[in-house]
């Protein structure tokens, strides 16, 4: 779909295949030249009570006499939007124009044009991604909307600053979709081989470097951790190395680490039967490393970003890693492996280590790490998990301004005693009070060196259900946040 500004006289004569307005809750169209044909029009709905300028409500219109458009689509919204309501006035815009026969949208800016321009291409990417790569019988009944043409009456000025916001929505829509794409993917097509050719076609596309490490490399720099999770699968483990500079050689990375379990059987601490075909999500943190990583190589902003996937399946086998086997984490820190289903902190706890190498400014660790994170918080935010004040003000903004939000959860010593035990210098599991903090404090063991954060997205990165299926979070969050590192 493509997207773009342009600047319009007289929006009301544009001839298209549709007009989309929005219409504020107690006012007209007022503030067009061209604007009375309309207003006569909103006002006559009023009387007849067909139309209500309510957040989320549309009308369609064929051929009305007001407007020389085919369609003229209204959409309601708050007398004072805030972006939640601009985001849902879009997104049934967008819901409203797919099943027509239309393959280009006017939007009619009357206001708000900044707002417009960040968010058309979110909202109407997100309504118009449908999972179709393993599908037959639907996949040709595609939706026919091309071209989305925001009309503004704005200066040159203001219009050339609303496209700059547009294209870098753009480049977020197309990572937020590969993220989606990814994490929908089935666990026999997405596999570790599969996520690291992914990356490695990236690179060669967008000009980034890639390494991809496999069992012989990871054995040399002693990943002891990640490679007991590994052990137990034929498909053999991926360590994704991913570098995207637009900044100075000596300036200090972000690095962005992603849980990438293609798919978690629990091991030898097998999951229950129901829904474990969900498990294939739990790569949704690798998956969303790869589509950040697509939106800033689009956007180019000047600084310097490492992306860390650790990908490997989770099964059980003659062969894999048992309740009670201890293992040495590249570390050097030994851990007793108590639940093998506890694996995403194993993977990860050894790419934390790796990231040391760079120095970084940053390190963000993004996992569908525990269920206890959906009982604490549900899917409306990602757990954030750090000790550093800054770090997690600077997450916290980036999940709001986004409409991608974050709570921070404790971080302290007194819930790692939990960890103990008598075997290894650590356990992996903590037992059930505190789940997802436990889960956090086993990280932050390995994350000592350098300014860190922990999100959990079990909760927020897939729907379950009728609507089962990748949401694309938390890329909007943490393209966000890159952004404001480069400024
Ligand atoms: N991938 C799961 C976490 C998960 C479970 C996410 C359900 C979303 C829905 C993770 O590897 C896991 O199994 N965690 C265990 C940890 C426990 C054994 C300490 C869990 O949450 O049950
Ligand atoms: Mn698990
Ligand atoms: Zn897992």
């Amino acid at each position: 779909m493509k997207f773009s500004i342009s600047a319009v006289k007289k929006p009301l004569q544009a001839k298209t295949d549709a007009l989309v307005v929005f219409v504020a809750e107690g006012r007209g169209a007022s503030g067009l030249a061209d604007a009375d044909a309309l207003d006569d029009l909103l006002a006559q709905l009023a009387v007849d009570g067909d139309f209500k300028a309510k957040p989320g409500s549309t009308l369609l219109l064929h051929r009305p006499a007001a407007v020389a458009a085919r369609r003229l689509l209204l959409v309601g919204l708050a007398a004072k939007p805030d972006l939640r309501d601009w985001k849902k006035a879009l997104q049934a815009a967008a819901a409203a124009l797919k099943p027509l026969p239309v393959a280009q949208a006017h939007l009619l800016a009357m206001h708000g044009l900044d707002t417009l321009a960040e968010w058309v291409p979110t909202a109407f990417s997100e309504v118009f991604y449908r999972y179709d790569t393993t599908r037959t019988v639907d996949a040709k009944d595609q939706p026919a909307l091309e071209s989305v043409q925001i009309c503004a009456v704005g200066s040159e000025v203001a219009l050339g600053h609303a496209r700059a916001a547009l294209e870098r929505a753009d480049a977020l829509a197309v990572g937020v979709r590969l993220t989606r794409e990814l994490a929908n993917l089935p666990p026999n097509y997405c596999t570790p081989t599969y996520l690291a050719q992914t990356a490695q076609k990236m690179a060669k596309h967008h000009d980034l470097r890639c390494k991809v490490l496999g069992r012989p490399e990871m054995e040399k720099l002693g990943m002891g951790a990640f490679l007991a999770v590994a052990q137990g699968s034929v498909q053999p483990p991926r360590f994704i190395v991913l570098e995207y500079q637009g900044a100075g050689k000596k300036d200090a990375p972000h690095v962005l680490v992603g849980k990438g379990v293609t798919f978690d059987t629990g091991g030898i601490s097998l999951k229950p039967g129901p829904e474990m075909d969900e498990m294939k999500f739990d790569m949704a943190g690798a998956a969303s490393v790869l589509g950040a990583f697509e939106a800033i190589a689009r956007i180019k902003p000047k600084l310097n970003v490492i992306g860390l996937i650790a990908a490997t399946e989770n099964m059980p086998d003659g062969g894999a890693v048992k309740p009670g086997d201890v293992v040495t984490s590249m570390s050097g820190q030994t851990i007793e492996i108590l639940n093998t289903d506890a694996e995403g902190r194993l993977i990860l706890c050894d790419a934390l280590t790796y990231a040391t190498r760079y120095k970084p400014a940053s390190v963000v660790d993004i996992a569908t790490l525990t269920g206890a994170c959906v009982i604490a918080l549900g899917k409306v935010n990602s757990g954030l998990f750090t000790t550093d004040d800054a770090l997690a003000q600077s997450l916290l903004d980036a999940g709001r301004a986004s409409l991608d939000p974050c709570w921070r959860m404790p971080l302290e010593e007194d819930y790692a005693e939990a960890l103990k035990s008598n075997f290894a210098d650590v356990a992996n599991i903590g037992g059930r009070p505190a789940g997802a903090v436990t889960a956090a404090c086993f990280l932050w063991r390995f994350a000592k060196d350098y300014r860190w954060a922990h999100l959990d997205i079990a909760g927020t990165s897939w729907n379950s259900g009728a609507n089962k299926g990748a949401t694309g979070r938390p890329v909007p969050l943490l393209v966000r946040y890159l952004l404001a590192q480069a400024q």
